[in-house]
């Protein structure tokens, strides 16, 4: 019998643990080298025909957060965000005391509508957060022009899409913000660990700033022999740097992603050629690089989702619904009284299955014999 097959599991190899174990010996464990390392590694994989500036954080949720502040959106100002996504993407607006607009989703991508969220725009409204599902780009272009139309600013939640290229640019190079997941199940896992990147450099030392009370950037050279024991707070901030064991195991991933990303889209290929053809699965056009952090299946109505679930359970498959939309949640219910047709239709009858660059052949091989069998 084979060994459970979670939906996910970190890639990590003898290199990880061996700069791991290097920084751990450098004594520095906190933000400092390792951490500058890993933003200059990213800001260089990133960047297209300009140059993009990055600040390490301890999630995404720390980056989007940030990035609100650090463009000046506010308690009173409206924030448009898909339902069909994690509780950080919204919560974050919360915490500003902002309010969240949801919005409903495309059938075939499960990202943002941009012609329904255009319907929600009010002139309260100063802000997006587009959300790449799966690792499968939002509509950049049509997102692009609603931001100039309407003067919003945009913030993209790519926790699912490191690597990812819309039209042949990665996923990075496109709005004033755009902020990276690196918990341990992502395409680049650190464990926790996130970053913000941007082409507008004030912007990123700005959120620097923020990520460690507002304190300025020498605080984190007081340590060193060359550093000075004084240091400024000049405005409230928060606590959410990287720090370097973090950043060391960011620094390898980073420079297998490519290697990771393109195992999950074999992978994806092979599940796309192999599965039932009772399934659907979402959108992938070819004119952009998906990196398949996901790989939800839409059932057919015949088959109930909860008991296909469980009888995954029982072949020793992991499976889990990305996501429960947030208008469903008792928090957000209340809230909001737009219309989820698609999100609501699509949420009865999805789920994702394992899906990551560990996985090994026969693993593959076994979820597809075993998905085949339990649909009929
Ligand atoms: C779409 C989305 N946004 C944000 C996050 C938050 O990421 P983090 O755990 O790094 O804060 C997640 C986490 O899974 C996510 O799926």
């Amino acid at each position: 019998m084979i060994n459970f097959i979670p939906l996910a599991r970190p890639d990590i190899g003898d290199e990880e643990i061996a700069l791991v174990v290097e920084t751990i010996k450098s004594g520095w464990l906190t933000t400092g080298p390792k951490v500058a390392e890993f933003e200059s590694a990213l800001s260089e994989y990133i960047k297209d025909d300009n140059e993009i500036y990055s600040v390490g954080l301890n999630s995404c949720t720390s980056a989007l957060f940030l990035a609100l502040i650090a463009l000046g959106i506010k308690k009173g100002d409206e924030v448009i965000v898909p339902t069909w996504t994690f509780a950080a993407t919204a919560q974050v607006v919360d915490w500003i005391g902002a309010k969240v607009v949801l919005c409903d989703i495309e059938e075939d991508s499960l990202n943002i509508d941009v012609c329904k969220a255009e319907k929600l725009i009010t002139d309260k409204t100063k802000a997006i957060i587009p959300v790449h599902i799966a690792g499968y780009p939002c509509d950049m272009e049509a997102i692009d022009i609603l931001a100039k139309k309407y003067n919003l600013r945009v913030i993209e939640d790519a926790a699912h899409a490191i690597g990812t290229s819309y039209k042949n640019k990665k996923i990075g190079n496109f709005s004033d913000i755009t902020c990276f997941s690196f918990y341990a199940t992502k395409n680049l896992a650190m464990g926790e660990g996130g970053a913000a990147v941007s082409k507008d450099k004030e912007l990123v030392e700005k959120m620097r700033k923020l990520s460690y009370f507002g304190i300025n950037k020498e605080a984190f050279k007081r340590y060193e022999k060359a550093g000075r024991w004084f240091y400024d707070i000049e405005e409230i901030g928060y606590k959410a740097n990287l720090d370097s064991i973090h950043a060391a195991l960011g620094i390898v991933q980073l420079n297998k992603l490519d290697k990771m990303n393109q195992r999950r889209r074999e992978i994806a290929t092979f599940y796309r050629e192999n599965l039932s053809n009772k399934l659907t699965f979402n959108e992938d056009s070819g004119e952009h690089y998906h990196t398949y952090h996901l790989f939800p299946i839409r059932l057919p109505q015949s088959v109930k989702r909860d008991d296909f679930i469980e009888e995954l359970k029982n072949n020793n498959i992991g499976a889990s619904v990305h996501f429960i939309p947030l208008h469903l949640h008792t928090f957000y219910k209340d809230r909001s009284n737009n219309n989820f047709e698609v999100a609501n239709r699509v949420f009865n009858n999805i789920l994702s299955i394992p899906m990551c660059s560990a996985m090994s052949d026969e693993e593959v091989k076994y979820v597809v014999e075993k998905v085949n069998k339990i649909v009929g």
